[in-house]
């Protein structure tokens, strides 16, 4: 029996690098999804062929790391962790289709491998839940393909739900929703694809998690969300393990502040707070790019409430809320701004919290 699963994409709206920190995130599924379709059949492979790239990989069932890399990776991957997990893995045909642009920071690695994954799981009647479901799905990119990411992406595509934002706590893993409906207040929410692309297998993402557990170590504690007060980060001796260290503190107290803004509607603080955690990221975790920066402040000059750069780091989206009235404005202040700056033309969408993942009927 054929089964066909979708996953989508993520914006964090904010909690920046603060998954792998024990710490809090607010993201929303998108509309765009990757969608995995698979038919069992009795064979020792799976088969995969994507619309995005020419031909197809045959990944054995008995893969281990490092055997199949590239896109296909991700699929392979999924195979070896529901395999080491003790979970049955039939053979057969697996197709991927997606319109999450690969390395934009919308967390197109996890709508894959967790549309990958509730495809197999559902054709062999192995039943995860979410949590479980995530968790497998972040082995398969942490161990097979070598990226050291958190839970933020899986959880936001497995658990999303229209009109809601997810408050995350890392620190026990509870998901709770908020109301985010922009739109209903006549505030629109622009997704700014600089098409700057980046990859978290690479070496910035695991330095930026490395200076955390450093400095986690430095001050005695499991994980920086133990760590209440910014003075106590005057023991650190070095100053950049310190300024990496203080954007999780204060990301984490913006993420609460966030939810708090939106609990009163009041889109405006919102987009103060988002501003700061730009500036948060472009100074302290220093994962922006002047491309990006230039980006967000030019969308704030033009009248956005507030933006910020989502997901991972350098390169990617900047997300800002924008009152609709201005958001055609906006958009073209951008534009120009990075066409003056010889930038290739970014790519502009309104958009909305959407669905999680799921079967498709
Ligand atoms: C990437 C990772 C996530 C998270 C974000 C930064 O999207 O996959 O786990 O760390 O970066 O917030």
């Amino acid at each position: 029996m054929t089964v066909r699963y979708a996953a989508p994409g993520r914006i964090n709206l904010i909690g920046e690098h603060t998954d792998y920190n024990l710490g809090l995130a607010l993201p929303i599924a998108l509309p765009q999804r990757t969608v995995a379709t698979f038919t069992p059949a009795c064979t020792d492979a799976i088969t995969v062929r994507s619309d995005q790239v020419n031909g197809a990989a045959r990944i054995p069932l008995d893969t281990t790391p490092g055997e199949v890399t590239g896109w296909a990776g991700y699929v392979a991957g999924v195979i070896w962790a529901l395999r080491t997990a003790g979970h049955p893995v039939p053979g057969g045909a697996l197709s991927i289709s997606s319109d999450v642009e690969q390395g934009s920071g919308l967390a197109s690695s996890a709508a894959l491998t967790c549309a990958v994954l509730g495809a197999i799981t559902s054709a062999a009647e192995v039943h995860l839940d979410r949590l479980e479901h995530a968790r497998l799905a972040q082995r398969a990119e942490n161990d097979y393909v070598g990226a050291p990411t958190g839970l933020l992406d899986q959880l936001a595509a497995l658990c999303g739900q229209p009109a809601t934002a997810l408050l995350i706590d890392f620190a026990d893993l509870s998901v709770r929703p908020v109301p985010f409906d922009p739109d209903a207040c006549g505030v629109a929410l622009l997704l700014i694809d600089s098409r700057a692309r980046h990859t978290h297998a690479g070496g910035d993402y695991a330095a930026r998690r490395a200076s955390c557990d450093r400095a986690a170590a430095a001050l005695g504690v499991p994980s920086l969300r133990d760590v209440h007060d910014l003075t106590a980060l005057d023991a650190l001796g070095d100053p950049i393990t310190a300024r990496r260290a203080r954007h999780v503190l204060t990301e984490n107290t913006r993420v609460l502040d966030f939810v708090a803004a939106l609990t009163n509607t009041d889109f405006a603080e919102a987009g103060h707070i988002m501003s700061a955690s730009h500036r948060s990221m472009r100074d302290d975790f220093e994962i922006t790019t002047a491309h990006i920066d230039l980006i967000a402040e030019t969308a704030v000059r033009a009248g956005a409430l507030g933006a910020r750069m989502t997901g991972g780091g350098f390169g990617g989206c900047v997300i800002a809320l924008v009152p609709a009235a201005h958001a055609q404005v906006v958009g073209q202040a951008v534009r120009q701004a990075v066409r003056a700056a010889g930038y290739q033309q970014p790519v502009l969408t309104r958009t909305h919290a959407a669905v999680g993942a799921g079967v498709l009927g």
